[in-house]
């Protein structure tokens, strides 16, 4: 296994996807508890996160002797980097300001960790964090790899198989990055791919198992990909403690809620509850205009009716969530500022505190297409592992302005219409997530031979891997005129389709 010793980086999770994906087990572990969980694990490789601290600071983090001590190769990025020079004997100068940029690696020397990869004299673009450098390398260090405002862009020490870089190898921006962190792992520490999914799924119960003990645990079940993953996850795990509860919050796509409740009744042995309280939500969301109101007072009356359901069910020790990794990080801030709330992501929070209850969360160190990969392993069908995202506030941001249930009633028909053209074109699994907004616009037009004003529809299709970045699906026209075609004929009170053609950033993927 490897050890990933986080100092606190917001992209430690990455490290370990990256991990992962070379087929080997690794745990994150924050430094405070990295001595403990390094005697426990026994790992053959350890890996230093980056980090927002300063090395020359007191009181900085540091790693725990026992790592060097014990001879595994390590790996350190940034942060890390610096730490392991200082605790090695080399220098730390402080002062810089941190930012995260594209930089040009040139190679100097070839090393085990570039194989197959880069060469030398070759230059490669990476993603840097310039902050404090490292000013004296530890003895045994040589740099391979310099940058003009990284001479130490990567410091190595062949003997030891210390590696240390300035750049983050785990990000995207890296270009070669995933392998770079595969020929650590496998050139450099030796550890064969025998981590699979199965192993995660197994792994994940037995946490579920330890974690919860005989407690009773309720799951809100949104017919989503990760809360559905999750139940079962926790379903095999600890089987009737576990009740789900389905809220139709009357903001769900063309017969969603039937279409979920059916699939799990038929294909699990799970104890599933659909409650109908759409006129509730739509009685307080009526007229409503503000997204953040909206997406609060949706937050607020889901906690309601959940309290309300898990009181009927003579209460629960835990709540199960499919919180995803993204949603994790997305909520807080990057690269140490201050913190600004882009979205409130609809979730159950508050409720575990007011009703006393313990959060249960198996997903939280996943990504979507590794949820999705799980999921697949635990036997849902395919057809609904691969349906796209859909946001906990439903249609309501997607229906900017005032919400009314006419609106509503419009915007589904024609996001069914839109999806129907998208699978009958075969896209529906090359895009990550589409779906139709309607605006707060009426425009004039001409059917036979009148007029008309009603409400422009905007279709939305992205491309991503997990979310956080997106671009727009380069869609062929005909197919847009087929789709805007069938929407303006078959839906009354659209008269006009419009593409977005925005990418995240800037955009968002949802609008609001
Ligand atoms: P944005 O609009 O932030 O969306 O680019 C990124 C992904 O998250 C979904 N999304 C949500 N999912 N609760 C959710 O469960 C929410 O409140 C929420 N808001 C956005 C969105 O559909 C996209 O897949």
């Amino acid at each position: 296994s490897v050890l990933i010793i986080d100092f606190g980086s917001q992209v430690t999770q990455l490290i370990a996807r990256r991990i992962r994906e070379t087929g080997v087990y690794s745990e994150i572990a924050p430094f405070q508890l990295a001595d403990e969980a390094f005697k426990r694990l026994q790992p053959k490789a350890v890996i230093f996160s980056g980090g927002p601290g300063s090395v020359p600071q007191d009181g900085s983090p540091r790693a725990p002797e026992a790592v060097f001590a014990s001879g595994v190769p390590i790996l350190a990025i940034c942060y890390g980097q610096q730490t392991l020079c200082h605790q090695l004997g080399g220098s730390v100068e402080g002062g810089h300001h941190r930012e995260f940029g594209r930089a040009d690696v040139e190679i100097l020397k070839a090393s085990p960790l570039f194989e197959g990869i880069w060469e030398v004299g070759g230059r490669y673009p990476v993603w840097m964090s310039h902050g404090d450098r490292v000013t004296r390398l530890p003895e045994g260090f040589e740099v391979i790899g310099t940058s003009p405002n990284a001479p130490c862009a990567i410091a190595v020490d062949e003997t030891r198989k210390y590696y240390t870089t300035m750049f983050h190898p785990e990000v995207v921006h890296t270009a070669d990055g995933a392998r770079l962190l595969q020929n650590f792992v496998h050139k450099i520490a030796g550890m064969h791919s025998d981590w699979t999914m199965a192993a995660y799924r197994k792994e994940m119960v037995d946490k579920i198992r330890e974690q919860v003990g005989d407690g009773k645990v309720i799951c809100a079940l949104s017919g989503g990909v990760d809360s559905s993953v999750a139940a079962l996850l926790i379903h095999e795990a600890i089987g009737d403690q576990l009740t789900c509860i389905l809220v139709d919050h009357g903001l769900m796509r063309q017969n969603e809620a039937a279409d979920v409740t059916a699939m799990f009744r038929q294909h699990y042995n799970l104890s599933l509850k659909l409650v109908d309280a759409s006129d509730r939500f739509i009685g307080a969301l009526e007229g409503e205009a503000d997204p953040e109101t909206k997406r609060k007072t949706i937050g607020r009356l889901f906690i309601e009716v959940f309290e309300e359901e898990a009181k009927k069910l003579g209460g629960a020790d835990f709540l199960a969530q499919g919180t995803l990794y993204p949603d994790v990080i997305e909520s807080v801030s990057f690269s140490g500022g201050p913190s600004v709330t882009i979205k409130s992501h609809h979730n159950v929070g508050g409720l575990p505190e007011r009703m006393n209850m313990q959060l249960v969360e198996p997903l939280r160190e996943l990504f979507k297409d590794e949820v999705r990969a799980l999921g697949r392993e635990l036997g849902l069908p395919d057809s609904f592992i691969g349906r796209h995202p859909f946001p906990g506030p439903g249609l309501a941001i997607r229906c900017p302005g005032g919400i009314t249930r006419e609106k509503l009633d419009i915007l589904r028909q024609a996001d069914a219409i839109y999806l129907d053209e998208i699978r009958k074109a075969g896209l529906y699994d090359e895009i990550w997530q589409a779906f139709a907004v309607l605006l707060p616009v009426q425009t004039v037009g001409v059917m036979g031979d009148g007029r008309t004003y009603e409400f422009v529809c905007a279709l939305r299709a992205v491309t991503s891997v997990d979310g956080m970045t997106a671009d727009f699906y380069p869609y062929d026209m005909n197919f847009l005129g087929r789709a805007a075609t069938r929407i303006i004929n078959e839906v009354r009170g659209i008269n006009r389709v419009v593409y977005d053609v925005t990418s995240k950033p800037p955009g968002t993927i949802e609008w609001e």
